[in-house]
């Protein structure tokens, strides 16, 4: 039996690639009214602008019709400056996908549960971050000063991780805190299947399943590369014409960021201690040269467009 995720509005918070994808996702396939906010004016056009952009491909490429690619543009709405939390104050669900930062993320959620309706799901996008630990900064039942049906706060809370680039990836990974409530598991999970995605369920330990696994993978390549045991090009093109993997390790830290990279090792190595996750030195010299990858132009490769 199919479960209803009862999405009529859904508020995504962040709107960076991720962020941009997930209402690229709801808008077009779930057909959900999305309120977008970024605390950057500059970050919601350039988004904006790549919606158009991916929009105007599919209809070009015969994938959706132009009537249902103005009605999904249309349904995507901008939340002012001025609003900004409080523009969310009637959704049925939000999505944050800000940076990898704990602490932003727990002001977040402790200023959402203040401001959301007490039966609307927060969800965040995150990558490593413990869920159990973002929902605990939600403000208990009865101290919020949103009014309603008192449920507790936390149990509303949920880890829905999205892959990056959103609409083509076909996974959402499914995370539950310790206070998450069956309710919210469900209906988070009824919503990303409406997204177009299948569900996989981990449970809250550092890196979830996903990035657990593919973190020390691809910080042993950039490993490899530091002790010089191949170029950058041929550690890459092993994995891609070996192993038929779409990008090679080093091009793929590049796509999600080398500061989002390092974030989650970080995550890893002070969640489990294990020292197999200690962020490569080379790594975390890049990040402080702030060569971040694809998003501004330089990482272990160059990109003039960004
Ligand atoms: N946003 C939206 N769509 C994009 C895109 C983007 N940033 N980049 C590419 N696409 C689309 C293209 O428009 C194209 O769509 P089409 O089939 O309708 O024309 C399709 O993807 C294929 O693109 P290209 O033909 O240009 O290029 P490739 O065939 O090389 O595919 C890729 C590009 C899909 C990005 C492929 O290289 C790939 O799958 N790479 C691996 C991506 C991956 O592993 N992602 C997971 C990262 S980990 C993560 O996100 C977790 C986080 O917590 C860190």
């Amino acid at each position: 039996m199919s479960i209803a995720h009862g999405i009529r509005t859904l508020g995504v918070l962040g709107s960076g690639q991720m962020g941009l994808g997930i209402a690229y996702v709801a808008a077009l396939r779930a057909k959900v009214p999305v309120l977008l906010y970024d605390r950057s004016t500059e970050q919601i056009e350039k988004g904006l602008k790549f919606m158009d952009k991916l929009l105007a491909k599919d209809v070009s490429k015969g994938k959706i019709q132009d009537i249902e690619a103005k009605e999904a543009r249309d349904r995507v709405t901008v939340v002012s400056q001025d609003q900004a939390y409080k523009g969310f104050r009637d959704v049925d669900m939000v999505v944050e996908a800000v940076s990898e930062n704990l602490p932003l993320k727990q002001k977040i959620f402790s200023s959402l549960s203040a401001e959301c309706r007490p039966d609307a799901i927060l969800a965040s996008n995150t990558s490593s971050i413990s869920i159990t630990k973002i929902a605990a900064s939600t403000i208990p039942e009865g101290q919020s000063s949103a009014s309603g049906s008192g449920k507790q706060s936390a149990a509303r809370v949920v880890g829905l991780h999205f892959f990056n680039p959103v609409p083509v990836m076909k996974l959402v990974e499914l995370i539950s805190a310790l206070q998450t409530s069956e309710d919210t598991l469900n209906r988070a999970r009824a919503f990303a299947v409406a997204c177009g995605k299948e569900v996989t369920v981990s449970k809250d330990v550092p890196g979830f399943v996903s990035n657990a696994l593919l973190m020390p993978f691809i910080n042993e390549a950039i490993m490899w590369l530091e002790k010089g045991v191949a170029t950058k090009e041929d550690i890459d093109k092993t994995l891609k014409l070996g192993m038929n993997h779409p990008m090679g390790p080093l091009e793929l830290a590049d796509f999600i960021g080398l500061d989002t990279c390092l974030a989650i090792q970080q995550t890893l190595y002070q969640g489990t201690g294990d020292s197999k996750y200690r962020p490569s030195v080379l790594l975390e010299r890049m990040v402080d040269a702030q060569w971040y990858g694809r998003k501004n132009g330089k990482g272990f490769y160059e990109y003039p467009d960004a």
